[in-house]
């Protein structure tokens, strides 16, 4: 899907509303969803606020699952991903919170945490829907080149290439972006049963190119949505200049 910069986000919110709404949960049977943060999501989060304060869209219903989490930042640093979910989304909406799901970066066991997100995400019957970003080295959540595309949740050492991109986040300060951060795996994005990614600007023109264009390969994990059933790419028009 190509739309407007403006409308990327947008589109992707109507997209979320009208798969909650088709689905109408209940509690027996919650709509589970994945979601992802950085600079690009921001447009959808506004968007899902907005119709859930025009009363067409709740949330009481959905249970989240977050793609990745920093290693070693405080959950109340303004850049862990559990400060920007609420500051940015959870917070507007009528999520309960037991509903909500983030792995934690500052666990004492990485394995266990993240064995325990694999199976609550199975006990619950899959993630329905994963939004999702994408690098500009084409790593999804935060699966860096190299990541096998059968990946699980795991610890991940993060790239330089990664570290320098989030820096914008860190005041530009290299030495405060996280090293290590928990992830789902490509084979857990591979498991849902829809994958929505939002790409927006020419910086990740090459990585929708490897995308859609290029061979599956583990060194851009995002071409391993190639080989799923029902995924798709909501960008501007600057992020499809290579295709
Ligand atoms: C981080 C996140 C990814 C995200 C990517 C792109 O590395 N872990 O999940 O897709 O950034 O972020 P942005 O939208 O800010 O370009």
């Amino acid at each position: 899907v190509i739309c407007d910069h403006e409308e990327v986000g947008v589109w992707a919110a109507r997209y979320v509303q009208r798969r909650i709404l088709e689905f109408a949960p209940t509690s027996d049977r919650p709509f589970v969803l994945g979601l992802p943060t950085g600079g690009t999501p921001l447009g959808m989060y506004r968007a899902l606020i907005a119709a859930h304060r025009a009363g067409d869209l709740s949330f009481r219903h959905v249970i989240t699952f977050n793609m990745d989490e920093y290693v070693g930042l405080p959950e109340d640093h303004p850049e862990s991903y559990h400060n920007y979910m609420s500051r940015n989304f959870f917070d507007h909406i009528d999520i309960p919170p037991n509903q909500i799901n983030i792995l934690d970066g500052n666990t004492t066991e990485p394995e266990q945490e993240c064995e325990r997100y694999e199976e609550k995400i199975k006990q619950l019957g899959g993630i329905e829907l994963f939004v999702g970003g994408v690098g500009d080295d084409g790593h999804v959540a935060f699966n860096e080149p190299g990541s096998s595309l059968e990946s699980r949740t795991r610890l991940k050492n993060l790239t330089y290439s990664t570290r320098l991109a989030n820096s914008r986040f860190f005041n530009h300060d290299l030495e405060k972006v996280p090293k290590l951060a928990l992830t789902v795996g490509v084979g857990t994005i591979m498991d849902a049963r829809e994958v929505m990614i939002l790409v927006k600007g020419y910086n990740k023109a090459q990585a929708v190119y490897r995308a859609i264009e290029g061979s599956v390969n583990h060194m851009w994990t995002i071409s391993a949505l190639q080989l799923h059933p029902s995924a798709m790419l909501v960008c501007d028009d600057d992020a499809t200049l290579e295709l």
